[in-house]
């Protein structure tokens, strides 16, 4: 249990909202254990027909804890007992509708979780990144395979790569995700989609999302990002990035070749 992840259910819509905003809902390990809860409850409790993935305050989610990082970097928490990868193969077996509600910062985890969401909307000035390479990592929750897939290499690459926080409006202009609306309006847009799902017949729903996504493809992705996600995580490229961000500093890799 962790009061850093609210569970509600109404109306066939399960609302889960991501509750830790002094650290801009950036998901600690008790956070990923309650989402893949929440996720499971949806897969087996008929009353629930659609989920709502939502966040307090004025960010989505910074992404995977930092802190959770280092402290398997430096083999405090063992990789084994980390629950985000619970939380990943939830969102592979999913088949009911994922929706999200995205008002301002979404990095790593907070984007990627978007490409297993059937409906996302975010703030025209939101910013999502994926700074995984500036982390000495790689792609996770099989977004290697599912960025070029919804927005094509050319941008995905950027975004793995350079790292850099893409806007809201030219995250909906170029499909990788539903809408952009005003910041205020986010929340309602998507609750309000949410419920216009949870009318619908939801065996259709499901029939269609299955044809839509092939989840042993995207589980077999996930398992092959996290070996090498989990190798990543022991190296110094990684050591250097985890102690600038504890630093308040920028990271200097030109001693690693
Ligand atoms: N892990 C752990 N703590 C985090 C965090 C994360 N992913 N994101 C934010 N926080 C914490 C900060 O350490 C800070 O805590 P403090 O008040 O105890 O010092 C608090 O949340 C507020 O964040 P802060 O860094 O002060 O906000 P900012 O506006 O200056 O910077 C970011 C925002 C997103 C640029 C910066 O927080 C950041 O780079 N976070 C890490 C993002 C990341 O790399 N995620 C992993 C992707 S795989």
């Amino acid at each position: 249990m962790t009061d850093y992840v609210r569970v509600a259910a109404d109306g066939g819509v399960l609302t889960v909202t991501l509750n830790r905003a002094d650290k801009k809902n950036a998901l600690n390990n008790a956070m990923y254990g309650a989402l893949a809860d929440a996720l499971a409850r949806a897969e087996t409790d008929t009353a629930i027909r659609v989920v709502l993935i939502e966040s307090e305050g004025p960010d989505f989610t910074t992404g995977n804890d930092l802190g959770d990082f280092a402290a398997v970097a430096a083999g405090t928490l063992r990789r084994e007992d980390m629950n985000s990868g619970k939380f990943l193969a939830a969102l592979a077996r999913a088949d009911k509708p994922l929706v999200a509600a995205v008002p301002g910062l979404a990095v790593g985890v907070g984007v990627t979780m978007l490409l297993h969401c059937d409906l996302s909307f975010v703030a025209e000035d939101a910013k999502l990144s994926t700074p995984f390479c500036n982390l000495g990592l790689v792609p996770e929750a099989a977004s290697s395979l599912l960025l070029q897939a919804r927005i094509g290499y050319a941008h995905a690459y950027k975004m793995f790569a350079l790292g850099e926080a893409m806007d809201g409006k030219t995250a909906a202009q170029i499909g990788l995700v539903t809408a952009a609306v005003p910041m205020a309006e986010v929340r309602a847009t998507a609750l309000a989609a949410a419920k216009k799902l949870a009318a619908k017949p939801i065996g259709a729903l499901r029939a269609t999302k299955r044809l839509m996504r092939d989840a042993q493809l995207i589980q077999a992705t996930m398992n092959k990002e996290g070996e090498i996600f989990g190798a990543r995580l022991q190296t110094p490229e990684a050591a250097e990035a985890f102690k600038a961000f504890a630093e308040r500093r920028a990271p200097d890799f030109s001693r690693f070749s």
